[in-house]
């Protein structure tokens, strides 16, 4: 088991294989993108093979794909299966947008993958192109119900945004009726690309809940998953559930068992951090194995207490949730 320097486990590690996007949540990006890393900054899968043989040796047992979109690079499903095969990693999750997700859904069946998280935040076509400037929601419909007939889990991720989608609550909500899917609406974070910051956060995790069970009065709470960041509840005779999860107000802090690596290979010990080792710097200077450990066994104990200490570090957070992988 490794720890860090607060008695938490790290054992999950969030991978963003690019910076690349096809859709433009404005949450995220600027309606014409982000500056692109150009492909030499990018790790190459096999460098981020390496780093993830290196975590699972020292403990890391889950790893999430994420981005960008992870379907937008080339390769991935070969990158895919290379994880699978490495020892010590025995949980392999994906957050997807869902546009190009749906003919790969067998082949990351057969690779384990049991979750899926997909980020959706209103069914609302009209919405949906407002939220994200493209008009993809039905291929994302159409990967959620290819995942549910593949008898995977799904996690739908739902930013909350004033004067965009809170009438969508319910909506969503209601795919939990069903089906097994757990619907976690999520506090917005100032994490679009542009440094623009809000002075008052509107949709609270309190605020969430609130609205939730004013639609939902029985609503009730269940338990939370071990090291989750999602409050979780239940709406009587759903079949799934519901969450919260408070991205921005970082209650979760103290239980988190994660670490990220940014797709240019900068390695986050926390979501708000400035990224605290560049291991794509130390791969291509030759480091071994047992100088990459060394670096990670470093930076893991001096990991921030939660998101606040993180922050007040590095001044505010300007870059896209594109580059940093949620
Ligand atoms: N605030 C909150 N959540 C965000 N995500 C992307 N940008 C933001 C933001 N600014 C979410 C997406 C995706 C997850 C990885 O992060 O909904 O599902
Ligand atoms: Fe793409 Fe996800 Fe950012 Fe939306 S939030 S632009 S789907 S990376």
């Amino acid at each position: 088991m490794l720890y860090d320097n607060h008695n938490r486990p790290i054992q999950y590690l969030r991978l963003a294989v690019t910076d690349r996007c096809n859709l433009r949540c404005f949450y995220c990006m600027p309606e014409k993108g982000i500056k692109y890393l150009p492909k030499h900054q990018l790790l190459t899968y096999e460098e981020m093979e390496r780093i993830c043989r290196i975590l699972a040796e020292m403990g890391v047992s889950k790893v999430r794909i994420t981005g960008g979109e992870p379907f937008v690079r080339n390769g991935l499903m070969d990158f895919m299966r290379t994880l699978h095969a490495i020892p010590g990693i025995t949980e392999l999750a994906m957050t997807t947008n869902g546009v190009l997700t749906a003919p790969h859904i067998g082949e990351l069946v057969q690779l384990g993958v049991k979750s899926v998280n997909l980020s959706l935040d209103t069914l609302n076509r009209d919405r949906f192109y407002q939220i994200t400037r493209r008009d993809e929601l039905p291929a994302v419909l159409n990967t959620l119900d290819a995942l549910l007939e593949a008898g995977v889990a799904v996690k739908i991720n739902a930013v909350v945004m004033e004067g965009k989608n809170t009438d969508d609550l319910g909506p969503l909500a209601e795919l939990s009726r069903h089906s097994g899917v757990s619907v976690r609406f999520i506090e917005e974070m100032p994490f679009n690309g542009e440094g623009s910051h809000y002075p008052v956060l509107h949709w609270t995790h309190r605020r969430i809940l609130n609205e939730l069970q004013s639609l939902y009065p029985g609503l009730h709470k269940i338990q939370d998953g071990p090291f989750s960041t999602s409050y979780d509840y239940q709406i009587p005779g759903y079949a799934g559930n519901v969450g919260i999860i408070a991205a921005f107000s970082r209650t979760f802090c103290g239980t988190c068992n994660r670490i990220r690596l940014t797709a240019q290979g900068t390695l986050k010990t926390c979501l708000y951090d400035n990224g605290v080792l560049d291991v794509r710097a130390l791969l291509r200077a030759g480091a071994t194995d047992t100088d990459v450990r060394a670096a990670f066994l470093k930076a893991f104990a001096h990991r921030p207490a939660n998101g606040f200490e993180a922050e007040e570090k590095r001044g505010a957070v300007t870059e896209s949730m594109s580059t940093i992988g949620g």
